[in-house]
């Protein structure tokens, strides 16, 4: 048997686990959700949920990949043979992922060519975006992302993976940052002759919003937080066991996840902090309720308000999330590889190549969703949706928490959470929140992941 690859050190693996954590969830999921959510009480109940549940889901699906040595199915199976039908349904998740994420990846291609070219106007025309997902030509965009993702897990773990990583992600914090301080210098007069400042912006956005709140109100933030949480940190998906996997015996695991928790948190704050108050000064308290479609219509509009700077500032701002894009479409690809190496004994070039002939299909057949396979299904939050909604609220909203009970009653329950923590104390390393975890894995996890599942299902809408 060949050697397993790995990632060279803990800075490769934090960079490759951080890149698949920091997606189009953080530039664009977390800032509408703030937004609708109260600014500041959002942001208080997620920074409460991520370092105790966020940490308790990572460090679960990361030991678990050290410990085996192998990707979701079999490591399900090598740890409890009954249970490998968890690695199963697990597996699935990627797979699911996979057929849409590559279409948002080139949505996010057609803009960076649209700045390129058009200038702001193009971008910012009310119908753009509608237009272009109904025109079957979009497709091309989604293939071309699908082939560059592809090329990077054909290349393997060092030479591809953790070398793009390396670089990408350094370059994606310096973009936010950027960006973000740039924001918080606009200022601009309104119609009614009000002036609005980025800093305003800011305040906005930090600061708590808790009137009117509600039991219910505040139960449905956190509900919001937590599934937000999910999506971004990767977990509960086997993507975050397969890149632990492919780590060596020596890192320490306790320090990574403190690492990565951190640059997926700071580039969701980051980007809210770049995006909300440069919406607040074009259009106010009100612009700021666009929702879903804040990325790719609200904000090639306040774009096109900012001038000239807008052109370079709204290429920058694309650029920066097809970086982040790729590393977690690489992700989700290269999850899927592993498994099926390990399923079919295959070498990782053929695997590739058979998968990227699969994916190109499915990405084709999803990005003509809008238009020759238009469909409406009502999903049961009540929104109607299109094929990519579908495949989404399939794996996201109603597998991940299925899966992420299923392997906390497993973890805390049947293999017992000493399992865990003695990898993560591999060599004499102190896990420091050992006890947090502990009680999160038996207790907490289970309630609150139990919650999330009825509410996917839409049963808690109807008490
Ligand atoms: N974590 C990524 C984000 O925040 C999304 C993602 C989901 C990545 C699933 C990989 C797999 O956008």
């Amino acid at each position: 048997m060949q050697k397993k690859s790995t990632f060279t050190g803990q800075l490769g693996f934090v960079f490759a686990a951080a890149g698949s954590a920091v997606g189009v969830g953080n530039l664009w999921r977390f800032p509408y959700l703030a937004a609708k959510d109260g600014g500041g009480v959002f942001l208080l109940i997620y920074l409460v949920l991520i370092v105790t549940v966020g940490f308790a889901l990572l460090t679960t699906d990361i030991a678990i990949g050290r410990r085996t040595g192998k990707s979701a199915i079999h490591a399900y199976e090598s740890m409890n043979k009954k249970w490998k039908f968890l690695g199963v349904i697990t597996f699935f998740v990627p797979v699911l992922i996979m057929t849409y994420y590559a279409v948002i990846g080139g949505w996010i291609l057609k803009y960076i060519v649209l700045f390129l070219t058009g200038g702001t106007q193009a971008a910012a025309q009310d119908n753009c975006f509608t237009n272009f997902i109904a025109s079957p030509r979009s497709v091309w965009y989604g293939l071309t992302f699908m082939m560059l993702t592809a090329l990077i897990v054909y290349k393997g773990v060092e030479k591809g993976i953790e070398r793009v990583s390396k670089t990408v992600m350094p370059l994606l914090l310096i973009l936010v940052i950027g960006i973000a301080c740039y924001s918080l210098t606009l200022k601009n007069s309104a119609d009614d002759g009000t002036i609005r400042t980025g800093l305003q912006g800011l305040r906005v956005y930090l600061t708590p919003d808790w009137s009117g709140m509600t039991v219910s109100r505040f139960l449905q933030i956190t509900l919001d937080a937590m599934s937000q949480l999910f999506f971004s940190l990767s977990v509960s998906m086997g993507i975050m066991i397969t890149y632990g996997s492919y780590v060596k015996r020596d890192v320490n695991l306790g320090k990574s996840i403190s690492l990565i928790e951190i640059m997926d948190t700071g580039v969701a704050l980051l980007a809210g902090a770049m995006i909300i108050p440069a919406v607040f000064v074009f259009f106010g308290v009100d612009g700021m309720s666009a929702g879903p479609g804040l990325m790719f219509i609200s904000l090639p509009k306040v774009f096109d308000c900012m001038g000239a700077a807008g052109r370079i500032i709204g290429l920058l701002f694309f650029v920066l999330a097809a970086f982040a894009a790729l590393t977690s479409c690489i992700s989700v690809l290269e999850s899927i590889t592993a498994n099926c190496m390990e399923i079919f004994h295959t070498e990782r070039k053929k695997t590739t190549g058979v998968l990227t002939i699969l994916y190109l299909i499915a990405t084709a057949v999803i990005a003509l969703g809008y238009s020759i396979f238009y469909v409406e299904v009502m999903l049961p939050n009540g929104s109607t949706g299109q094929l990519l909604d579908i495949m989404d609220y399939i794996s996201n909203s109603f597998m991940m928490p299925f899966i992420a009970l299923l392997s906390s009653v497993f973890v805390g329950w049947i293999i017992k959470p000493s399992w865990i923590t003695e990898e993560m104390e591999r060599g004499g390393t102190k896990f420091r929140r050992k006890q947090l975890y502990i009680v999160m894995i038996k207790y907490i996890l289970p309630i609150i992941m139990l919650i999330l599942f009825f509410q996917s299902t839409g049963i808690l809408n109807h008490l």
